[in-house]
This record gives C-alpha cells, structure tokens and sequence, in this order.
C-alpha cells in the first residue's frame, strides 16, 4: 500500500511516498528557512504563500522519486492540525482534490502524533513506552499506549524547549533557526562557563512538567548572575551551558517518569529529538537496561514521511476522513487529562 503524506504546518513543504508504513520510497523536504532568514523567525504569510508555490512540485518529485505514478498512491494523508494555520490549509486542500481526482481514501494527521510516532517507522518499539515529544511548539513527556493512545505525563508549562533555544539563538544573535546553531556551537564550548539553573516546579499534579522561560531568562538577561567569573563569555560557552542545562532539566523528568511508571522503553520525536547532548542522553540510559530509540535526523524536524507512516496505521484500522474535515491551528490532543 502506497500513502502519500503531505506535511505544510509550518514552513517545511514536504511530501513522502512510504510503502506498508514502513518502507520510505520517497521523503522531500524543501525548506523555507532561508526565505524566513531576514526575519529570524517564520512568517505565517510568507510560509503560506510559498507553500502555495511549491506544493505541486513537492508532491510531484516525491512520487517520481519513489518511481511511482499518482495512480499508484493508494491514499492521500495531510497534517491538518496544529500548525499556522494558513500554512495547513494550503496541504489540506491540495491532498483533498488529489484524493478526489484519484478517488481513494484521504486522512488527516496530528502533526504532534506523527512526531512521536516517527521513530517507529525505523526501529519499531513495543509498547508501552515513554513518549518524549520535543519541538518549536511542544515538551511533552507521555506515556504511549498505542499509536493512537497517548497519556500526558507532563508539559512545559511555558516555552517549548525548541522555543527557548530558538529565543536565546536570536537574542545572541548565533543564527536561525537556532537549535540547530547552539547545537553546533556546543561542541567548542565548555558547558560548565556559565551554572544556568534548573527550573524548579513544585506541587500536586506538576510532577514531570517543565518551565523553559525562566531558563531563557537567566540566559538573556542574568548572565553574570550565573558565569564561574573566569570563562570566556563566548557564544560558545554560553550555548554549551545553556544546552546542557535546558537538556539536564528535561532528562532529569524523564529518569522520574522512568522510575514512577516502571516503563522500560523510552522513544523521543520531534525537532529537539535532533540534538546531539539529547541524544546521547538519552542512549546512556541504556546502560540502566533500557531501550531507547529516536528517529533519524530527517524524521526527528518535519516531513512528510512520519504523515505516511502513521496514516498507514489509521488506513489498516479503518480510519478515513471525509472532506468536510479541514485545519485547524491547535489541538486538544497534547493536553493533561484528556
Ligand atoms: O519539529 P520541528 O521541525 O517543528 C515543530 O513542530 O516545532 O522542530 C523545530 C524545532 C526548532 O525550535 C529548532 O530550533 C529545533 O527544533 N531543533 C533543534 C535541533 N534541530 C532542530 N534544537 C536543538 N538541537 C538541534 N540539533
Ligand atoms: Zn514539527
């Protein structure tokens, strides 16, 4: 069974040809970062409007790179929610008349799902396992039952985490999109130039959540409060110690949410899911007999590839959308207690 997935949430135009779930025949990604460079961020009605240019040649180079014809597709799957909205609508109108005009099943995807379910594709983990879904919009910490049964542990209760290296990248001005900038940086810095602190969330119920922004705070505006008094204040030590202190209070939930649950198998997702301290993090949790596994660097930031992947699911247990379902800018998917 050929899915073609198409992703356009944000301001990556991606479109996948995946067979059986599993085998990625075809995953384009054409990005739009460097068009949103001048701004430092993403801007919705840029990201539509390009969307709207490049679509049809996205999907049509995934389909002629897996070596297929549209009339092999055997289903259409497009991330409909959360996301700009502008930016979905483009995706989910253009799969809808594909779907029509090639008559077969057409569905929509969780964008937040698709991310923890990404590394499934790849290295398939039994469930249960602990979800850690970290991205520009989401910190979440889960606990997944199913592809499609998900229990909220715990959140950021502010920042993303993506969003907090994005901020702190921007007001150094390291480079866009920042994740990626302090990650490289890193690797020069010494970690320990400047002892950020962990933000601390007490009370019933907020036992695994996480606080980002007072993080980026003291990194933005406190600087001296926190540097050893010797160290360079360079751009790499301030990203090396930002990093590790914003990767150090997110592994710390997690080793309490391993304890609690008893759970064995950690899988992460997600643009953060990219990072090299994340990472081997969460690898050294191994020694401690656990299994972890994370989705390659192209499945870990958006693609179209993890859409497929998780429609098949879907697809195999019935689902199908009609075309009355259309985008909507946020869920209700990712909350506690739902
Ligand atoms: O999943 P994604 O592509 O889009 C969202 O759904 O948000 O994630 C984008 C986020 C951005 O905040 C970006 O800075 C971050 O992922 N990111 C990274 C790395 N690569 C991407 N953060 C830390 N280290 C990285 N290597
Ligand atoms: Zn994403």
């Amino acid at each position: 069974m050929y899915v073609l997935g198409i992703e356009t949430s944000c301001d990556e135009c991606s479109a996948a040809i995946v067979e059986d779930g599993r085998n990625i025949l075809s995953n384009v990604v054409a990005t739009q970062i460097e068009l949103h460079k001048p701004y430092e961020g993403v801007v919705p009605e840029l990201a539509s409007r390009l969307h709207t240019e490049w679509i049809d040649q996205v999907v049509l180079a995934a389909i002629n790179q897996a070596g297929i014809t549209k009339e092999d597709i055997d289903a259409v799957a497009v991330t409909n929610r959360p996301g700009l909205l502008g930016s979905l609508l483009v995706g989910v109108n253009f799969a809808k008349g594909l779907a029509a005009s090639l008559d077969v099943p057409f569905i929509t995807i969780d964008h937040i799902r698709a991310h923890l379910y990404a590394s499934q594709i790849e290295n398939p983990q039994e469930y249960p396992y602990l979800g850690i879904l970290v991205s520009g919009g989401h910190t979440v910490i889960c606990k997944v039952k199913g592809y499609d049964e998900v229990e909220v542990m715990g959140t950021t209760i502010d920042d993303a985490i993506g969003e907090a290296f994005d901020k702190v990248a921007k007001h150094y001005g390291l480079g866009y999109p920042g994740g990626v900038v302090i990650d490289r940086l890193s690797k020069n810095g010494n970690n320990k130039a400047f002892l950020f602190p962990g933000p601390t969330i007490n009370g019933e119920g907020h036992e695994y959540d996480i606080s980002y922004s007072g993080l980026k705070t003291a990194v933005i505006n406190q600087l001296d409060k926190f540097w050893d008094g010797e160290s360079e204040k360079s751009q790499e030590n301030i990203a090396a110690s930002f990093q590790r202190a914003a990767v150090n209070v997110l592994m710390k939930r997690i080793r309490l949410a391993l304890k609690d649950t008893g759970l064995k198998r950690v899988s992460a997702g997600g643009g953060v899911a990219a990072n090299s301290l994340l990472r081997s993090e969460l690898k050294a949790l191994e020694k401690g007999g656990y299994s972890v596994t994370f989705p390659s660097l192209k499945l870990c930031t958006d693609n179209g590839a993890m859409i497929a992947g998780l429609a098949y699911r879907y697809l195999q247990d019935g689902v199908r959308d009609d075309f009355n379902v259309t985008a909507s800018a946020r869920v209700s998917a990712f909350k506690k207690n739902q």
